[in-house]
């Protein structure tokens, strides 16, 4: 099977053949991959900082949209034909940027419908971050003053949207150019983070207390998110740059947990029109290089996906 993937840790990212996958165990299902998710994570799985469960030569990718075409007997509900994403880790044979991906039965949520194969492929690993940021990190309740910092990033946006779906109100930082899609997302507030004493202006919409609870979602961004924090209040951070705890804050750093359960609860709410995911570039892949050069290079303004 021709995949996307390397010969070795660091090696550049290239079209490689490995073996067809294999039989199925009972709790798998067997995708026919219709459209792979892109992200500066696979450049740490490149280079080998993230151990993603499987050595190479290989493929990588850890999200993917597809259609099922085989199923274990113990795979439950799901059956061939059935049209699913997912983030299968750790992996069972090979990574995602391939024609054909061995996936836990228990890691499938349905596509809703509406959902392009591409935005379907780009939407597990940033909203189980996001729900896993806000629900299992920050506890944010209904009420609450909640900041987003990076709310233009795919991850950003979600982190907006399930906040104020929460019934939080989300004040959040962008530049002026997504200033409309965030607000549109549901944030109550903008603030430009060009603006160096951008953590004053949350302070004073807050009457000078603080966000109750910060999202970080800017790469390098925590230090500052955590000065617009009230005293005793959460900061959760996807970066890894948590700053050293200050004035009775809880400090978190969050990396992303497969969960199926929780993806099918946020499919339902992607079907439901309540979620979004921009798609800015598609690429084929024999073209995987240049998918993630764009990504790591911060160029894309939305998602990018593989199609095989
Ligand atoms: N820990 C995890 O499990 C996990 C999971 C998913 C993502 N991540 C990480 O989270 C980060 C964001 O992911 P993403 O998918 O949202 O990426 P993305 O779509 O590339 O978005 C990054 C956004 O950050 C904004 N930004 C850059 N510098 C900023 C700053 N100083 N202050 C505020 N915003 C700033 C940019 O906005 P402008 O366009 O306005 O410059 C850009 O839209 C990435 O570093 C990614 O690796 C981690």
């Amino acid at each position: 099977m021709q995949v996307a993937g390397i010969r070795q840790a660091g090696d550049r990212v290239e079209l490689i053949d490995v073996a067809g996958p294999r039989p199925l165990a009972a709790d798998e299902v067997l995708l026919e991959v219709m459209a792979a998710g892109v992200g500066n994570w696979d450049e740490f799985a490149r280079t080998g900082g993230w151990d993603v469960g499987a050595r190479p030569p290989m493929a990588l990718g850890v999200e993917a949209a597809g259609t099922v075409v085989a199923a274990g007997w113990a795979a439950g509900e799901w059956a061939p034909g059935d049209q699913v994403m997912t983030h299968p880790l750790p992996l069972r044979d090979q990574g995602a940027w391939a024609p054909r991906l061995i996936a836990p039965a228990g890691l499938l949520a349905r596509k809703p419908p509406g959902a392009s194969w591409e935005a379907a492929a780009a939407f597990p690993v940033p909203a189980l971050t996001a729900e896993q940021v806000l629900g299992d990190a920050l506890g944010v309740r209904a009420g609450e003053q909640v900041l987003v910092n990076g709310a233009s990033g795919i991850t950003g946006g979600l982190l907006v949207a399930l906040a104020a779906l929460r019934g939080a109100q989300v004040i959040a930082t962008a530049g002026p150019a997504h200033r409309q899609r965030v607000t549109g997302l549901g944030a109550h507030h903008m603030v430009d983070y060009h603006d160096r004493q951008w953590p004053a202006q949350v302070r004073a919409i807050t009457g000078g207390r603080g966000v109750a609870a910060a999202a970080n979602a800017a790469p390098g961004g925590a230090a500052t998110a955590i000065r617009a924090v009230a005293d005793g209040g959460r900061l959760a951070t996807i970066t890894s740059d948590p700053p050293g705890g200050q004035r009775g804050i809880t400090v978190s750093s969050i990396y992303v947990r497969p969960d199926g359960t929780q993806l099918r609860g946020l499919a339902k709410q992607f079907g439901d029109g309540q979620l979004e995911i921009p798609v800015a570039a598609s690429y084929r892949l024999a073209e995987a290089a240049q998918a993630l050069a764009q990504v790591v290079g911060g160029h894309a303004a939305g998602a990018v996906v593989l199609t095989p």
